[in-house]
């Protein structure tokens, strides 16, 4: 006998009212339906209006200073960020042949109307007998146009150039690496806000690639502004591949690193993970670099990404050479934007202009830096593009004890400068946590100084960090504070506010808003000449869930814009 409708009922614990449905004649189960509907109705209208109303409103600086917010500690979230072993199938080669492309990513040029394709050919060698290749064996041509199909009649050629880096380092028993071809392609004379189809390789060999996609940036004017993901000190660990999806679930028009990337010098020349500060010379394993773009390539394929340096680019090696892979995978609008390094450069992305800044090269008065700044300075247009926003990798206004006034000798060559210039919004990374300030100058809060916000939760192999300076027993000695690739000691206590004659506050110093050790990544989506909406996005919460959320308003009347001094057309 097949079971009753009632015991099926009874056996999934269905509540006892819908049983009553069952055992109900016609005219009563008629009327209790067209209750019901009314209910419906009538919560659903109510529910209706309350989405009208926001349910919760978000800050805006204009409100601000901020009484300083710390979250706590989620030991839940706390575990040990592991590698992805160099095993693991999204680091391996995709494509067949040795000289099909592979690593495949986009930059921005300074303005929507370039833009950089970049891509690996040939292995990458690493150990005693390795010869470099030579990189004008394989061509650097890109087929691009508005239809998928790249027919003859709608798709163009762009053709660039190629290069290889080498690792070397004059020690017994050290393993020397020496890199694919590495081709930069600029496409000029697009068209703002279009999507365009491209595949890279050499043609004449058949090693094209796959058809990729991206869109230009917008017209840069106070009308338009592109979706903007922020994220800091990647790595390529489980925890990068939770921040990188929920980036790329994010759907950002651009993407910003805030510096270091691979981590391949957390490795010994070998591949054995080991962070080597005290061997003859801090080794790294280079392949990490390439197994670090071929995961990557899901998004920068499709997603420009503008990186600038970390310490963890600067890998040093024979005669002083540093960020060699940094500067030869990369590709940036120095040139473009007057720089003649890759380590500082500037770029449009609709009505925002970015300047990227070099924190392990020189920054004092006398460098190239500052004189390229100066000038890049003067050429800025408020009305073309409203928005300044400075990005480099160690923050000035961190609170964690790691890092703690590490870059106080760049702070005092740089911060008045970009104070006058009147830069809106400061990113960085370093800090392995999430820390966002109030509006601040010279470490006092000031209503028209730019907030600086640190991402560095990437998600890296080492420690987040979770201890405060003005916790007891935290505060770093200024002694320990100065990084060697950061040049001198400026790190001196506090000269006036609460924390005076200390080197550290007592509690969250005012500057700081909002400070949450978590892993993550950000969406700066700029609304108009004078609102930003900033939200930062946990890797424990939904993609689209914001832990941190917060309007930073512009107030342009109250904040004039001074000046540059001259520069001296003889500096140049
Ligand atoms: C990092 O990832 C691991 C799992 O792979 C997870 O247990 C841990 O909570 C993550 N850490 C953070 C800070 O999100
Ligand atoms: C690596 O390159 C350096 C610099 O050319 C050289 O001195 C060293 O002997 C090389 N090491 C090996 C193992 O080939
Ligand atoms: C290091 O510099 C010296 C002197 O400029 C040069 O002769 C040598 O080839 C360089 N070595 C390498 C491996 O680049
Ligand atoms: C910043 O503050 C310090 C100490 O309060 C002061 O000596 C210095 O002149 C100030 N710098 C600027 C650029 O205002
Ligand atoms: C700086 O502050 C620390 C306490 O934070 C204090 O021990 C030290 O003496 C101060 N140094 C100077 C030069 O005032
Ligand atoms: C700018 O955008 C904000 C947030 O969307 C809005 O409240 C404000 O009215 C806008 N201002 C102007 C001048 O359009
Ligand atoms: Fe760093």
């Amino acid at each position: 006998m097949p079971p009753s409708v009632q015991s099926i009922l009874k056996k999934h614990q269905v509540s006892p009212s819908i049983m009553l449905l069952f055992k109900m004649d016609r005219a009563s189960l008629l009327l209790l339906i067209g209750f019901c509907c009314f209910s419906l109705i009538f919560v659903g209208s109510l529910l209706v209006r309350e989405e009208e109303e926001p349910v919760k409103s978000i800050p805006t600086t204009l409100s601000g200073p901020f009484t300083p917010v710390t979250v706590p500690l989620d030991h839940n979230f706390r575990g040990n960020a592991i590698d992805l072993p160099s095993d693991d199938p999204r680091l391996q080669r995709t494509s067949a042949k040795a000289f099909e492309p592979e690593q495949i990513s986009i930059s921005l040029s300074t303005n929507y109307h370039s833009i950089w394709i970049s891509w690996i050919t040939g292995e990458f060698q690493i150990g005693d007998s390795i010869k470099p290749l030579d990189p004008d064996s394989v061509a650097s041509v890109v087929q691009y146009g508005k239809v998928k199909s790249l027919d003859k009649v709608h798709s163009q050629r762009a053709e660039g150039y190629s290069l290889i880096y080498n690792q070397l380092y004059p020690f017994e028993g050290l393993h020397n690496y020496t890199s694919g071809i590495i081709h930069h392609v600029k496409l000029t004379g697009l068209s703002p806000d279009t999507v365009y189809y491209y595949r890279c390789g050499d043609p004449s060999i058949g090693a094209m690639s796959d058809v990729f996609r991206f869109k230009t940036m917008p017209v840069s004017s106070s009308q338009n502004y592109p979706k903007i993901g922020i994220v800091g000190d990647l790595g390529l660990t489980y925890n990068t591949t939770s921040t990188v999806t929920h980036l790329i679930k994010n759907n950002p028009d651009l993407m910003l690193l805030v510096g270091d990337a691979a981590y391949a010098n957390l490795y010994l020349t070998d591949g054995t993970a080991s962070d080597c500060y005290s061997c003859p010379i801090h080794e790294t394993h280079q392949p990490r670099w390439d197994y670090w773009g071929r995961y990557m390539q899901r998004l920068t394929s499709k997603v420009p990404i503008m990186a600038i340096e970390g310490n963890h680019e600067i890998e040093e090696q024979v005669n002083n050479t540093m960020f060699a892979s940094y500067s030869a995978r990369f590709a940036f609008p120095s040139e473009e934007s007057g720089s003649k390094s890759t380590m500082y450069y500037s770029f449009n992305a609709g009505g925002i202009h970015f300047l990227m800044l070099g924190g392990y090269t020189s920054y004092d008065k006398s460098s190239d830096q500052y004189k390229w700044l100066q000038r890049d300075l003067a050429k800025v247009d408020r009305k073309v593009t409203p928005w300044l926003v400075g990005v480099w990798h160690p923050p000035w206004y961190n609170t964690y004890a790691a890092h703690y006034k590490e870059v106080e000798c760049m702070r005092v060559a740089l911060e008045e400068l970009l104070y006058n210039a009147g830069v809106d919004i400061v990113f960085n990374g370093h800090v392995h946590a999430y820390e966002r300030s109030n509006r601040v100058y010279n470490y006092t809060l000031d209503r028209c100084g730019p907030v600086h916000i640190t991402v560095g939760g990437g998600g890296n192999q080492e420690q987040m960090a979770v201890k405060h300076a003005d916790e007891p027993g935290h505060c770093p000695k200024p002694s320990s504070t100065p990084d060697r690739f950061m040049g001198g000691f400026c790190a001196y206590n506090f000269t006036s506010g609460p924390a005076a004659g200390n080197f550290c506050w007592d509690r969250q110093p005012e500057y700081s808003a909002y400070r949450e050790s978590s892993f993550g990544h950000g969406i700066l989506e700029v609304k108009n000449e004078t609102h930003a909406l900033w939200s930062w996005h946990r890797n424990q919460d939904m993609y689209n869930v914001a832990g941190d959320q917060i309007y930073i308003v512009r107030e342009p009347e109250r904040c004039l814009v001074r000046a540059p001094p001259p520069v001296m057309v003889w500096d140049e």
